[in-house]
């Protein structure tokens, strides 16, 4: 009970508390905790969390789940919802036709998320990209991008993901503490998806700075923050119709250019939703897989028996990439959902309008779906995680994503197999993000112990 108290003794639960259907059961359990804790805010949690549930964001789920299945909160920003915590309400959610992603499409009148005056209008953009958009909008931008980001395109960078790991490893090896984000997922990550999408190399590190300035200064939800954003945000937008002027005059067998004759080829496809798709991807392909490998690498790190099994035994490497997305996985939440007409989930009513977030960090942890669920096993078998979505939204670089994680985890633990923390774990620092999972540093000794193969 005291490491209960102790995970989730800053959150308030008035919300819950509220529930017409919070069941007795429940209602004891969250008394108990009630008169032992202070007040509990956690719908908070989930715009600013607090340092202790970054740094161990698997215990907090782990008491919500406890809490029950679906747990009424109150998120400063989008309003009252509902989180879903069990694996296998989250699988059925995200295939229910009933709970939609464009706000709009569950309140009547309303307008999309970041369809707001004071949002940049760069950002506004991102609503229309297809993870905020319901049939038959995201079906048509779907189409698009399958045409463009082909099996036959993945095969071609899979060289150039091995060759961009052998590159960047030898160069952290050199270091004698070397910081794998910065030295080795942000530069693969980064590189990679730029490749992909065509950008110049010289305009890389901006697209980054940028970003990363304008997400932090949306996130941080107040005045200054979004009044400083304004001018990185206006440089974005420029850098994005530089791209698109680029691959229009020079053409290549970039993604870019394919979106771009996609868009040519009918009037299905505006030159909105081209800058925005752009940069989904862009923000997608390189944040995920950042701290993908970072969170992996450290949970790898935390399990020396795990690493060496790799070690010893590479052909495991499938089924340990699956089970370090199940584990370590970044995405800790999914993109936010909404009723359009009342919904019932467990017995919990849920009304129309009401925001609905899964919690995919910890269906991917649930006790009723995982033998285990806390212990770190690359053989494990069946291993149903949400890591990469499910339903129409499923992560559409899902391929990519995983290869990245194999050529990174299999080179990283046959190069260094003796690698190791070079700060004590409790120093290491978490980003300020629950939905986006990762460190933002992981210094390392590498030692290096064999030459690159
Ligand atoms: C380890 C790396 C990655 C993880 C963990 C990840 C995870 C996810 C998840 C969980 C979703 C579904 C979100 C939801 O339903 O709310 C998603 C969607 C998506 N992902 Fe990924 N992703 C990764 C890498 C990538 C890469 C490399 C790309 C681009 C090349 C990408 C592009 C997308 C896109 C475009 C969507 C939206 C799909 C849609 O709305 O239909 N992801 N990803």
């Amino acid at each position: 009970m005291d490491d209960v108290v102790e995970t989730i003794g800053r959150f308030s639960i008035t919300g819950i508390a509220q529930s017409q259907l919070w069941n007795a059961r429940h209602w004891t359990f969250l008394s108990s905790l009630l008169e032992s804790t202070p007040k509990m805010d956690i719908g908070r949690e989930f715009s600013s969390p607090s340092p202790r549930v970054l740094k161990d964001p698997y215990a907090f789920y782990a008491q919500l789940r406890k809490m029950g299945p679906v747990i009424p909160i109150t998120h400063p920003v989008l309003g009252k919802g509902y989180l879903l915590t069990r694996n296998e309400d989250v699988f059925s959610a995200l295939k229910d036709p009933r709970l939609v992603n464009n706000r709009a499409n569950a309140v009547e009148g309303a307008a999309g998320l970041l369809e707001r005056w004071w949002i940049p209008g760069i950002l506004r953009l991102l609503q229309k990209i297809m993870l905020m958009q319901d049939e038959p909008d995201h079906r048509r931008l779907r189409d698009l991008i399958h045409k463009a980001f082909t099996p036959r395109m993945l095969e071609r960078l899979t060289p150039r993901i091995d060759e961009l790991v052998d590159e960047l490893l030898d160069k952290a090896a050199k270091k004698p503490v070397a910081d794998l984000i910065d030295d080795f997922t942000l530069p693969l990550a980064l590189n990679l998806i730029s490749e992909m999408l065509g950008v110049p190399e010289h305009e890389r590190l901006f697209f980054w700075r940028a970003q990363s300035r304008l997400v932090e200064g949306l996130a941080s939800g107040n005045v200054s923050g979004l009044i400083l954003a304004y001018p990185t945000a206006i440089r974005l937008a420029r850098f994005f119709r530089r791209l698109i002027a680029l691959r229009r005059e020079q053409p290549g067998d970039d993604l870019t250019s394919a979106l771009i004759r996609a868009e040519q080829a009918g009037d299905r496809f505006t030159e909105d939703e081209l800058i925005s798709m752009i940069f989904m991807l862009l923000l997608a392909g390189h944040d995920t897989s950042m701290n993908f490998i970072g969170n992996a690498t450290l949970a790898l790190l935390d399990h020396p028996a795990q690493l060496q099994k790799l070690h010893d035994h590479p052909e495991l490497i499938d089924s340990a990439v699956e089970e370090l997305l199940r584990y370590a996985g970044p995405v800790g939440h999914a993109a936010p959902r909404f009723a359009r007409e009342d919904v019932e989930i467990q017995g919990y009513k849920i009304p129309k309008g009401s925001l609905v977030l899964m919690l995919f960090e910890s269906a991917n942890r649930d006790e009723a779906a995982f033998v285990d669920p806390d212990r770190l096993d690359i053989t494990r078998t069946p291993n149903r995680h949400v890591a990469l979505g499910y339903g129409i939204h499923y992560c559409v670089g899902a391929p990519l994503a995983r290869y990245e994680g194999r050529s990174a985890f299999l080179k990283l633990v046959r190069r260094f197999p003796n690698m190791r923390l070079a700060v004590p774990r409790e120093t290491l620092i978490w980003r300020k993000n629950l939905a986006m999972h990762g460190l933002k540093s992981l210094p390392l000794h590498l030692s290096p112990s064999s030459a690159r193969s």
